[in-house]
């Protein structure tokens, strides 16, 4: 996913716009780039590191107060200096930024190369800038605003822009469509980005854009209209965000700082929400949307990657205990599967960053159907959590590293506070089963604590695995997401091909993969299960395979009968989950970085899919 950052005022724009590329870089990209304007216009662009750019640039002259930088993450064109981004127009007017995908480019393209314009690289973005650059050119008096808007009523896609026009050096137009984009407020100066992370060291006043929004920001002040002309009013969102969640402190990489925040992390999330004396759940953001989860005939439940393996907890515990009808479903598919929706159903979307692009298409189409939408989202005012009509935000503060570990763990958090409300307002629950499982959620943070003092045994653990060229993960009830997400950790960090599956399904096929080069990974905790996951352990064993569960502590039996063991604390097995993950995501990061992969920005995967 691209990332983009703007400034315009009186400080020197560059350590803002390198600064903020450097803040950005968690969200993957291959190459990054700069524009400055300074009586005229300079262009810095490389394919590579944001440090590639910085030697790129250090002989040159980057003095000035109005510019723009970009991280790209390629969609259309390969990653080379040429497709890199700021894009000019082919005379110069303009220069541009841009997140997101133009479908329509190649039409606009022939279009416009039959009307003699020149084109120098293969991306859809500089189809856009040469348009606009087409109707400036084109009119009497045409500002570049209004050929910004023109461009842009043409656009069939997602853009986050940031356009300068050389003959209004006094400004910069942004807009978005379906590409977040904020505007950072400062005092006579302004910021542009594609999150608050690249700007928030200079501002917490953020104005979070939304779809077919023009915002002109210049040293005079802001002005935001839709592309069709029409004012807008904004509302300003006051960011929580400290220098310090955008550090790693004392920790190698982001991901390792962000498991050990999750005791923290975790509490933050129920903080404020389980009432001191335990009677109650408070979900804020549902309240006026509640009625309608009591009364809902189904509740569907959409994510992707790790949302995805959220959600079935989420399914598991609220048929078990508010016996309310789930179905958790890909959001990738259910956009486009045409189910079958209606005002009954409510639909919740679980989604760190609140702008997976999936998430939030089936989210539009499911309200488009009637149903009561709902979000369990990280980012405050992302995209996906102002479509609801309610919601429920995570409080795991700014993720980083793009392999999610502690937004899991939070979004698996709220799962269980929903479903113990749910069940607790339908009268479904034992109130003594409601408190004991209350209480085991308040444990939660120290138990992991526990599990997390005991790294360096995992760490040993993974240096025995981590020439493993395939792995297996298995679990079933609650722990069949976790033996889910165990194998995503994995497999998106140290490319090691992993595996979740039930564990029931082990003789409907990937037994045959077991012999003595493959490491079973089985999450085997003591629940209702346990009996039969020891006996697929059993069937693993006799096959040679290499098994490394994660039990119970005090599992002698399974000690004995597995090449290795994680202990995790006991627990109700609803709870469990937040347990049982801490050791596979230790687990999964020590592998990747004995194998030397770049574990914050794991090869082609970005933090936030904002394109299909
Ligand atoms: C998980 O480690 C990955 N980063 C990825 O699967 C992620 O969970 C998925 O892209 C969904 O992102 P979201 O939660 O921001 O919507």
């Amino acid at each position: 996913m691209c990332g983009i950052v703007g400034y315009i005022g009186d400080k020197n724009v560059y350590p803002i716009l390198i600064g903020g590329l450097q803040r950005l870089e968690y969200r993957g990209y291959d190459s990054a780039g700069i524009a400055i304007f300074n009586e005229d216009l300079k262009v810095y662009k490389c394919k590579g590191k944001v440090s590639d750019l910085e030697n790129y640039v250090a002989s040159k002259d980057v003095h000035g107060t109005v510019g723009m930088g970009h991280t790209r993450w390629a969609t259309h064109g390969e990653p080379n200096d040429t497709n890199a981004h700021p894009h000019t127009s082919m005379n110069g007017n303009f220069v541009l930024v841009h997140n997101g995908i133009i479908e329509n480019y190649a039409e606009i393209k022939s279009d416009l190369i039959k009307k003699g314009i020149v084109f120098k690289t293969e991306t859809d973005t500089e189809v856009l800038c040469n348009l606009i650059e087409f109707y400036y050119e084109k009119g009497e008096n045409v500002s570049a605003e209004l050929a910004v808007r023109m461009a842009l009523s043409k656009i069939v896609g997602a853009y986050g822009i940031v356009v300068f026009c050389k003959n209004e050096p006094d400004k910069l137009i942004a807009a978005r469509k379906g590409s977040p984009l904020v505007v950072g407020i400062g005092r006579g100066e302004y910021f542009l980005a594609s999150d608050a992370t690249p700007i928030v060291e200079y501002t917490d006043s953020m104005i979070y854009l939304n779809d077919e929004d023009v915002a002109i920001v210049s040293k005079d002040g802001l002005t935001l209209k839709t592309i069709q002309n029409d004012p807008v009013a904004f509302k300003v969102t006051k960011v929580d965000l400290s220098i310090g969640d955008l550090e790693k402190g004392n920790f190698e990489h982001f991901m390792l700082k962000e498991i050990f925040e999750q005791p923290k992390t975790i509490a933050d999330t129920f903080r404020g929400r389980i009432k001191a004396d335990q009677s109650d759940i408070v979900l804020g953001g549902l309240i006026d949307v509640f009625p309608k989860l009591l009364a809902a005939d189904r509740i569907i439940i959409i994510g992707c990657g790790t949302s995805w393996h959220a959600a079935l907890v989420g399914e598991y515990m609220i048929e078990e205990y508010a016996r309310i009808p789930v179905e958790v479903e890909y959001a990738s598919e259910f956009r486009y599967r045409k189910p079958i929706l209606g005002e009954k159903d409510v639909v919740i979307a679980i989604s760190q960053s609140g702008e997976t692009a999936d998430t939030l298409a089936a989210l539009k189409m499911a309200k488009e159907m009637g149903a009561t939408i709902l979000g369990v989202c990280n980012v405050v005012g992302s995209s996906i959590s102002r479509e609801t009509d309610g919601g429920v935000y995570t409080h795991a503060g700014v993720e980083i590293g793009v392999a999610s570990t502690k937004a899991f763990t939070a979004q698996v958090t709220v799962m269980i506070m929903l479903a113990l409300k749910l069940a607790k307002e339908k009268g479904t629950i034992a109130p003594e089963l409601y408190g004991s499982l209350i209480r085991d959620l308040a444990e939660v943070p120290g138990k992991v604590k526990s599990i997390l003092v005991k790294h360096p045994h995992i760490k040993e653990i993974a240096e025995k695995y981590k020439d493993a060229v395939n792995a297996l993960y298995l679990g079933r009830g609650y722990l069949f997401p976790v033996a889910l997400e165990g194998a995503l950790k994995l497999k998106e960090i140290s490319y090691i091909h992993a595996e979740g599956y039930a564990a029931g399904e082990m003789k409907h096929g990937p037994i045959a993969l077991v012999d003595t080069n493959l490491p079973v990974v089985v999450v085997a905790a003591k629940d209702s299960y346990y009996e039969k996951i020891v006996s697929n352990i059993q069937e693993v064993k006799a096959r040679k395979g290499n098994i490394i569960a994660v039990v119970t502590e005090g599992d002698s039996h399974l000690k004995e009968m597995c090449n290795d063991v994680f202990e995790i604390p006991k627990s109700h097995p609803a709870i469990a989950p937040l347990l049982a993950i801490i050791p596979l995501q230790l687990f999964s990061y020590y592998i990747a970085v004995l194998r030397g992969c770049n574990v914050d920005q794991p090869r082609n995967l970005a933090k936030s899919v904002t394109v299909e």
